[in-house]
Parts: structure tokens; C-alpha cells; sequence
């Protein structure tokens, strides 16, 4: 089934319409309490997680339908080590429509191969955040009237930071859009984001570790904690945690029409003095994720009564290359295809379909 496991499975043109239709149901929640009634969203969440899988439930429930689910991987089967691919099958058995969060990157794509009810990707290790970049979107839209035009600078761990990811390939399809990426040398973006969005789409971007040296240029302030679940040395945690704290003092180098984003949870990175700065827009975003999240529930469900199917990925090669990144799906999975996509044919340049992993094949 149409599934959305990346932000560029959608259109920007389907993007925008989900906008609208988010819109809609917060200006008219009335016409909508009673659209998804008698339907099931299915919430597996393999990892930790409070505003994506309550306002997901919240989401389904304000559109009159229910939930089943778990918060823990402990307290599925996977601790008695069933695979995603069953565990998916399984629930499309009980449910309508299932959100996955999973720690191995890649896991949610594996679960809508096996499904046959739509999958929504909420959250797949460092990888990408699909929904989150939805609740971004529109609140980059509403707080400022515009998605294209924008200086927009990401500030904290951009390295393990799946919501930068997925908001960075979301924005590479509007118009002039410069990037400004803050962090410590441990923690920059990854090269695959680089090379394969920024880069292929010709963005103008800047890498500094100095968030002073960048706020004033800024339209939105995109700030985001230090993954510590992804880091191997505790000690490496420890001495990045505080590399960046927004104060009021630096809030007073940005322009008074700038906005502050942060996908939350905050750990230490802005003082909760800003929080009554009329720029800070975290808590208005974590509001605008349900309206967004209720418009795609009804948009999936929509096209699996229709039949629509999930596009499969060209140009790739199978069983030729294997993925040796730790944290992707392929590590754990049993019998799953090593599947690798061609992104560069002149220099052989072969990306993990799960991970993103590059590999070359000459
Ligand atoms: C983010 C996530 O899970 O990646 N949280 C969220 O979904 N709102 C950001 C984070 O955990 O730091």
C-alpha cells in the first residue's frame, strides 16, 4: 500500500495539500470528528517516544477511529525475536493503518513491503522522521507565511539528528532556500544528506560551529538535541551535551521576525526563558504534528481504499553488494535482501535502499 516511509515519497504539491487540509480540521475539527470511524491505527514503538505517538493516537481518536498498540519494544514479540517484516504482517491482520518507530534504520520500509495496510515511518534510528517534518512544515508556513525564501539554520546534532535529515530533503523541492548547519565537528551532517540533497540540488548551504557567528541571518532557528541513545561513548555524550544553549542574550542577535523550531524533547539547548519570546514556536509545533498527522491518516487511508500502491525503487541491484552499517535493518532482519540503489552510474556509486550506506561497484 501508498505508504510514507521518506518526506519525498510525497509531492510537494501533496505536501501542500495536506497543509490545507491540516488547516481545514483545525479551523473546522467538527467535520472531521467522525471521519476515520470504525477504522484502527496500529502504534509500534520499538523506541521511546511521547509527542509522535500521543499525538498520532490523539490524531486518530479526534478523527472518530481507535488505537491498539505498544510503547516499548519489551513488550512485543520482538524481544522474543520476531522479525519486522512478520511483526507487520501480523498487525495488518488487526489494524487499518500502522506508525512504526524502530531503532534500525530502515525498519519501516521493511514492515510496508511486508504490510498490507499503509505504514507511516515515525522515526527510524538517525535516519529520517517523515512526520515531524510535517508538523515543521506547517509550522514554518503558518508562522511565517512562506516555505520558500528562507534562511533556515540547524543547530545541535545534525550527525544523528533524523528530523534535520528529513526537514532538509523536504525543503530542497522549494525556492530559494539556504542552509546554515551549526554543530560541533563530532556531530555534522552526514555525507549522504550532503551529497545526495544538498548538494544534487544545487542548495546553498554553510557549515559553522558558531551559533552566534549565524542567528542574525536567520528566518528559522531549527534547534535539536544531542542524540545521546546513538553515541558509542558515553564520555563523547558528555563532553558535546552543552555545545549549544539558546539564551535571551542571543536572542537578542536575531531578527525580530525569526522563529524558533525544535521537534522536542529539549534537554538543555534552549533555557526555558525563551519559551515566552512570541519567536518561539516548539510548543505551537508539537501542535501543528496532530492536525498534520490527522490529515495524513486520512490521506493513506483514503488511497488504500483506492488501491494505490507504494513505488518501487529503480536502478537497483540485489544481493550484490551488502551493507555492513550496524545500525541498519539488514543487520538484524532475517533473510532480507541487500538491496542497493545506482546514484551515480560514471563513478559506480551504489545507497543501502534501507539506510542510505554508501557502497561502490565499479
Ligand atoms: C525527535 C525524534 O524522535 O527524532 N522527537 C520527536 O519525534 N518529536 C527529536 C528527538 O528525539 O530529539
Amino acid at each position: 500500500m501508498r505508504s510514507l516511509i521518506d518526506i519525498t515519497d510525497f509531492s510537494v504539491a501533496e505536501l501542500d495539500e495536506l497543509m490545507q487540509v491540516a488547516c481545514d480540521i483545525s479551523e473546522n475539527p467538527a467535520k472531521y470528528a467522525e471521519a476515520c470511524h470504525g477504522k484502527k491505527l496500529a502504534t509500534l514503538f520499538f523506541e521511546p517516544s511521547t509527542r509522535t505517538r500521543l499525538s498520532f493516537e490523539a490524531a486518530m481518536m479526534e478523527l472518530g477511529g481507535n488505537v491498539l498498540g505498544f510503547s516499548d519494544a519489551g513488550s512485543s514479540s520482538a524481544s522474543k525475536g520476531e522479525s519486522v517484516a512478520d511483526t507487520a504482517k501480523m498487525i495488518s491482520c488487526y489494524a487499518d493503518i500502522m506508525t512504526m518507530r524502530h531503532p534500525k534504520e530502515g525498519a519501516p520500509y521493511v514492515a510496508a513491503k511486508a504490510a498490507t495496510i499503509p505504514v507511516i515511518n515515525a522515526g527510524d534510528g538517525g535516519h529520517c522522521h517523515p512526520t515531524q517534518t510535517l508538523a515543521d512544515l506547517l509550522t514554518i508556513y503558518r508562522e511565517l507565511g512562506r516555505l520558500n525564501d528562507l534562511t533556515i539554520g540547524f543547530c545541535g546534532d545534525l550527525k544523528y539528528g533524523r528530523t534535520v535529515h528529513s526537514l532538509i530533503s523536504a525543503l530542497a523541492r522549494y525556492e530559494n532556500i539556504k542552509v546554515i548547519l551549526i554543530s560541533p565537528e563530532e556531530l555534522k551532517l552526514p555525507k549522504y544528506v550532503k551529497y545526495e540533497v544538498l548538494d544534487k540540488n544545487g542548495m546553498i548551504y554553510e557549515e559553522l560551529t558558531s551559533l552566534e557567528d549565524a542567528i542574525s541571518k536567520l528566518d528559522v532557528l531549527y534547534m535539536t538535541r544531542i542524540q545521546r541513545e546513538r553515541f558509542d561513548s558515553f564520555d563523547e555524550y558528555e563532553r558535546l551535551k552543552d555545545s549549544y544553549i539558546l539564551t535571551e542574550e542571543k536572542m537578542q542577535l536575531a531578527k525580530e521576525t525569526m522563529r524558533v523550531l525544535h521537534p522536542l524533547p529539549r534537554v538543555n539547548e534552549i533555557s526555558v526563558k525563551v519559551d515566552n519570546d512570541p519567536r518561539a514556536a516548539y510548543f505551537r509545533q508539537a501542535l501543528n504534528g496532530k492536525y498534520m498527522r490527522m490529515a495524513l491518516i486520512l490521506k493513506l487511508l483514503k488511497e488504500a481504499g483506492e488501491g494505490l500502491q507504494m513505488q518501487e525503487p529503480k536502478d537497483v541491484v540485489i544481493n550484490e553488494i551488502t551493507c555492513d552499517n550496524p545500525r541498519c535493518i539488514t543487520s538484524t532482519e532475517q533473510e532480507l535482501d541487500h538491496v542497493f540503489k545506482c546514484v551515480n552510474r560514471e563513478n559506480g556509486i551504489y545507497r543501502c535502499i534501507y539506510c542510505e550506506a554508501k557502497k561502490t561497484l565499479q
